[in-house]
């Protein structure tokens, strides 16, 4: 049995699954609402907020499991990247539980725990496969051809996907995080009642800067009355420039890479939209597309782990090399 902690942003999660990737207990504790006042989320605050949550959130997924700590066999834990108070204190908890029981601990990059959430549950995906991973930090195509690794083809130039959306929901009046309340929206809006651009890049590569500036003129233009009454349509087409431009990317991935399957992994993920626009596409349970720690403990199945000593001198980093 695998205990997994991550702790990369705002979500302090911990979660038990089994050798063969079984989930059994998965415990979130989401910050959403302590930062959303200040419309992101605020690394002081969220280190803090952690170090509060931490201690509890491992404890409920142990019960949870049935398995208790005597039952673990492995730790995987968050190295990075994310902000960097707030992965020190899930690698703190984690070389501590490390040393005082004895266990491996595997140092996890949090962008292979998201693709490694395809590895979970009874519907497991095998690679080899083109894979889209859209998250509030990062937006990349990337070839897997094997569990443990993965090689990127493409990434964002600027913004990622995620924090398009989360920008976007700012500007139309939602609240933070924005991604699932403009994919409510959006579903009875009309999405050819704007035009959005959808930026026009050489090779695997994204930029999303150009579709958030335009719904700022559009909004600015619009004024705050009709930008009201026209919410819904704003969403909808805003969102279908963003999921253009993602699953354009993802198919000229697979056909550059020469992969017949794709799959789609992050936060973004989740949007109703872009699923039902690649229902080809391998896809994690919703609970599974945005940050949790069983995708963490997933990937610390695919890397040898370190010694409780060796895990001591592990240090977090702050973004992807
Ligand atoms: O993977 P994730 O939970 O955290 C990071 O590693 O960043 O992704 C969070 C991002 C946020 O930007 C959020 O707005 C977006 O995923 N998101 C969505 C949806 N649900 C979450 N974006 C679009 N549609 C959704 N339904
Ligand atoms: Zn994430």
């Amino acid at each position: 049995m695998i205990l997994g902690i991550e702790t990369s942003c705002d979500e302090t999660a911990a979660a038990v699954i089994t050798d063969e990737g079984e989930v059994l207990s998965s415990v979130i504790a989401s910050q959403s609402e302590v930062h959303a006042r200040y419309g992101g989320v605020v690394p002081e605050v969220a280190s803090r907020r952690h170090l509060e949550q931490i201690g509890p959130v491992i404890g409920e997924a142990l019960v949870g499991s049935g398995v208790g700590l005597d039952g673990i066999s492995r730790l995987g834990v968050t190295r990075g990247p994310g902000l960097i108070g707030a992965l020190l204190v899930g690698l703190s908890a984690a070389k501590a539980i490390a040393w005082a029981r004895g266990l491996p601990l595997v140092p996890v990059d949090h962008l292979q725990g998201h693709v490694a959430s395809l590895y979970l549950g009874p519907t497991q995906v095998e690679p080899p496969f083109a894979c889209l991973l859209a998250t509030g930090g990062h937006t990349q195509v990337l070839a897997v051809r094997e569990r443990g690794s993965f090689e990127r083809l493409g990434t964002t130039l600027d913004d990622a996907a995620g924090e398009a959306f989360d920008k976007g929901a700012r500007l139309l009046g939602l609240s933070y995080p924005g991604g699932a309340e403009i994919d409510a929206l959006a579903q009875s809006g009309d999405p050819q009642a704007f035009s959005f651009p959808v930026a026009r890049v050489p090779g695997l590569d994204f930029s999303f800067s150009g579709v958030k500036t335009s719904l700022l003129y559009t909004v600015r233009s619009l004024g705050e009355a009709a930008v009201a009454e026209r919410r819904a349509d704003l969403a909808a087409s805003y969102q279908r420039a963003i999921v253009t431009a993602l699953t354009r990317r993802l198919h000229q991935a697979a056909e550059a890479g020469g992969f017949s399957r794709i799959a789609i992994v992050g936060g973004v993920a989740a949007n109703s939209e872009l699923r039902a626009t690649l229902p080809e596409a391998s896809v994690a349970p919703l609970a599974l597309c945005t940050d949790n720690a069983a995708m963490i403990a997933s990937a610390a199945r695919y890397t040898a782990p370190l010694s409780p000593a060796e895990a001591l001198t592990v240090d977090a980093y702050a973004s992807a090399s």
